[in-house]
């Protein structure tokens, strides 16, 4: 009894940080704060931790890029409630996207928002809104420079530099019974939004990386995007077919990392 309540204990240090299973934590592994060549696949990825979470309170990745040197922008909208069920404890976001195929200097700012409530206890009246602070990094896209590297972003000595956001779903509030038909809590709206505490729990293994990159490649093939080498017509048929499937422009590729760490 004893032996195994060491050994949990054990495993449990080896394996992980302590996984607080009620924050949905997003990650974003890529781009950082560097240079990449122009691309017509130029890969954005974010990893949501507690993805299961997001069934509720509407949680929402909006992404704008901004050419520094120049006029170009551009704005995404990614809603994390609309991925299917989602028992894995991460979930890559990716996105291969053709906006980035020329050279300039970029700020990307990104926020995480997510449905909110005030409750004033005087009147037991409600707000609801939506909340989110944005963050931002600048990247370069220069000619001659070397691709991004998906496993290396989420190396031990970088991953705890990456941008993440977090939504503690423990802070609830309880809502009076004239609003039952919004539910019987809802978000609290904080005076500052909770830390995220594991960026590098996300981590991206090489087999991982290449089935990113080529679900990258096979949604850009199946739209004929030019100056994307394609896989040979079989393999591409089939591979769009699977990737295209799970749906629009960002492909959902799940990973049951570190599940292990949840059972
Ligand atoms: C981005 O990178 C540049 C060059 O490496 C560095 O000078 C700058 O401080 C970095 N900015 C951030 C926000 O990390
Ligand atoms: C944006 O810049 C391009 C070239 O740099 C120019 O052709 C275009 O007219 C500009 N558009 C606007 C709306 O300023
Ligand atoms: C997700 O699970 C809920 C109930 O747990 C079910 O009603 C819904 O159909 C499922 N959605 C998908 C896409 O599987
Ligand atoms: C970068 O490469 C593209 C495509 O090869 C080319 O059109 C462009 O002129 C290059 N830019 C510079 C500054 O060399
Ligand atoms: C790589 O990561 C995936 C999940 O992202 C996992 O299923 C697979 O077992 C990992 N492979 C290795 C060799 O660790």
């Amino acid at each position: 009894m004893y032996f195994l309540a060491l050994l949990l204990a054990l495993s449990q240090i080896l394996c992980c940080w302590a996984i607080d299973t009620r924050m949905l934590e997003v990650d974003l592994i890529l781009p950082r704060n560097d240079t990449y060549p122009p691309s017509p696949i130029f890969p954005i990825i974010f990893a949501v931790q507690n993805p299961s979470l997001a069934k509720s309170f509407q949680p929402m990745i909006t992404l704008q890029v901004e050419q520094v040197d120049g006029n170009f922008s551009t704005i995404d909208t990614f809603k994390l409630w609309e991925s299917s069920n989602d028992t894995s404890s991460t979930r890559f976001l990716n996105w291969g996207t053709s906006k980035f195929d020329f050279e300039g200097k970029f700020r990307f700012t990104w926020d995480l928002s997510m449905d909110r409530c005030s409750l004033d206890k005087e009147t037991d009246e409600v707000n609801f809104g939506r909340f989110s602070e944005f963050q931002s990094l600048y990247f370069t896209t220069k000619n001659g420079t070397s691709p991004a590297d998906f496993v290396a972003a989420t190396d031990d000595d970088t991953c705890d530099k990456a941008l993440a956001q977090a939504i503690n779903y423990a802070d609830l509030s309880k809502l009076p019974a004239t609003e039952s038909t919004y539910g019987p809590s809802c978000l609290a709206e904080p005076t500052t939004l909770p830390k995220p505490t594991n960026p590098c729990n996300a981590k991206i293994n090489s087999s991982a990386a290449a089935s990113m990159s080529a679900a990258m490649t096979s949604i850009a093939c199946a739209r004929d995007r030019p100056g994307v080498t394609c896989p040979t017509p079989s393999s591409r048929s089939a591979a769009s077919k699977t990737h295209l499937k799970m749906g629009g422009a960002w492909i959902l590729a799940t990973a049951s990392l570190l599940t292990y760490c949840l059972a």
